[in-house]
């Protein structure tokens, strides 16, 4: 059976035979056909890229009608009951599994790097008291840049290595910080003698104790909800890392830029969203009238749905059982009642089972967050912690693919042509 297309263009009646590599024809190859010597040729339309393939890559497979996950090879399930964040950091960077002296060489360089610049508080106490976390997150990766010159060094894989690590270690301070300001609370440093989920504990709720011991169900959690963030293939951020990446910027203007899209409602913003709609609907018998309006097309149930996942996405299951371990420990969050009855009905309506929308990762994450004693506004940070490690994967794989250019999409132009100055005074 050949591996190729056959299209005919029913304008000039001529054939063409395109390869398929992989499940795709090349765009590039479309250009060919064309209905006149000077015709451009034809294009690929794919608003939102719905249909289109942008690179070829091997850290994060989703098979999204059977509901599968997998980092490097390896599924999410497996990862978040045996792995370690920083392992599976390793994992999604390198491809592999680290031995036991990669992980404590790799363990050693992260934590050497968790401190920032002092002028790094001083930046963030320009914020308003007010600022939203994530606003102050964003700006302050993006911050990084101007204190690491040395990082515009793309093409040098020594510079890539560094700010890998400077990355990683980087943002749970950051991300701490912005909590802390948001309480009015004073900046706690890094403690390097903890472990990353631990340290992370211990800035964000230390307070006059000398030392901060977290609870070990806490940062078992932490390390889960870390695992399950940190990759997932070409969504928004990973896209903005890769298009602000290829024209070769340092990588924090990059990570910053793939933080502002996660800031958005229907991407890491949602679970902050979610619990809002959580709060909105105040109680279970309300679902039922809170569905109907969403049927109704006042809103969206946040959340639902997936652009890859037409199944129950794999994270949310982890998540759901992860919550009753921390409720354990901390109370029940009554939110999670309304949530259950939500996906129960949802489940079960003719809407949700025709479009295929299930349950995703920010349905239940925001309840265990709120469980932990994070404001709403912290949620998008919290993602961004671990998504930093799939970002900078992300951006190492493209920095390094041949294949790979500025990216730079076409447009169907749809203005006006031609058309000649007026001066003003002459204007209808
Ligand atoms: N509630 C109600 N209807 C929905 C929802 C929803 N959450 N999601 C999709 N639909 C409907 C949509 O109205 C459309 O219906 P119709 O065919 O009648 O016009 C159909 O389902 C297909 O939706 P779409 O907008 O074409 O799907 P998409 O792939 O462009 O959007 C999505 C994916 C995640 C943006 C969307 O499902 C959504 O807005 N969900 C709520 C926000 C959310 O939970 N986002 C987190 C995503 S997971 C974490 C992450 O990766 O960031």
């Amino acid at each position: 059976m050949p591996e190729t297309l056959t299209v005919t263009d029913n304008r000039t009646g001529k054939s063409y035979e395109l390869p398929i590599v992989d499940g795709t024809v090349k765009a590039m190859d479309l250009r060919q056909i064309r209905t006149s010597a000077d015709d451009f040729g034809l294009m690929a339309y794919d608003p939102a890229f719905t249909n289109t393939a942008s690179c070829r890559s091997a850290i994060t497979f989703i098979d999204g009608d059977a509901g599968i996950l997998e980092y490097r090879g390896y599924p999410i399930e497996q990862l978040a009951e045996k792995s370690t964040y920083l392992e599976t950091a390793f994992l999604i960077t390198y491809g592999h599994l680290p031995t036991a002296a990669e992980l404590q060489t790799w363990t050693d360089h992260i934590t050497m790097h968790t401190f920032v610049h002092e002028n790094i508080r001083k930046f963030m106490d320009g914020f308003r008291y007010d600022a939203h976390p994530m606003g102050v997150f964003v700006s302050t990766v993006a911050a990084l840049s101007t204190f690491y010159p040395d990082a515009a060094d793309v093409d040098n894989p020594e510079s890539r290595e560094l700010q890998t690590w400077r990355l990683i270690a980087k943002v749970p301070t950051i991300a701490a910080f912005t909590y802390r300001q948001s309480r009015g609370l004073p900046f706690i440093y890094p403690d390097n003698s903890l472990s990353f989920a631990a340290n992370f504990a211990s800035m964000l709720w230390r307070m006059s104790e000398p030392n901060y011991h977290s609870n070990p169900v806490i940062e078992r959690a932490l390390n889960i909800l870390f695992i399950l963030h940190a990759d997932h293939e070409q969504n928004c951020s990973a896209n903005a890392m890769r298009a602000v990446g290829s024209s070769r910027p340092d990588p924090f203007v990059s990570t910053a830029a793939a933080a502002a899209a996660l800031y958005g409602p229907l991407h890491g913003g949602a679970n902050e969203a979610v619990l809002r709609m959580l709060v909105e609907i105040g109680d279970k018998k309300n679902v039922p009238d809170f569905v109907k309006k969403v049927k109704a097309g006042e809103g969206r149930l946040m959340g639902f749905g997936h652009r890859v996942y037409k199944n129950y996405d794999p994270r949310a299951k982890i998540i759901k059982r992860t919550a009753d371990e921390v409720f354990e420990l901390t109370g029940r969050n009554p939110l999670i009642d309304i949530a259950l009855e939500l996906e129960r009905y949802a489940l079960e309506d003719e809407y949700f089972i025709a479009r295929k929308l299930y349950p995703n990762v920010d349905f239940y994450s925001g309840i265990i967050y709120q469980a932990l004693g994070f404001p709403v506004e912290m949620f998008p940070v919290l993602f961004a912690i671990p998504r930093t490690a799939g970002w900078v994967a992300q951006w190492r794989e493209m920095i390094t693919d041949n294949e790979q250019k500025i990216a730079r999409p076409r447009q169907v132009y749809t203005g006006a042509r031609g058309v000649d100055y007026v001066p003003i005074g002459a204007r209808g």
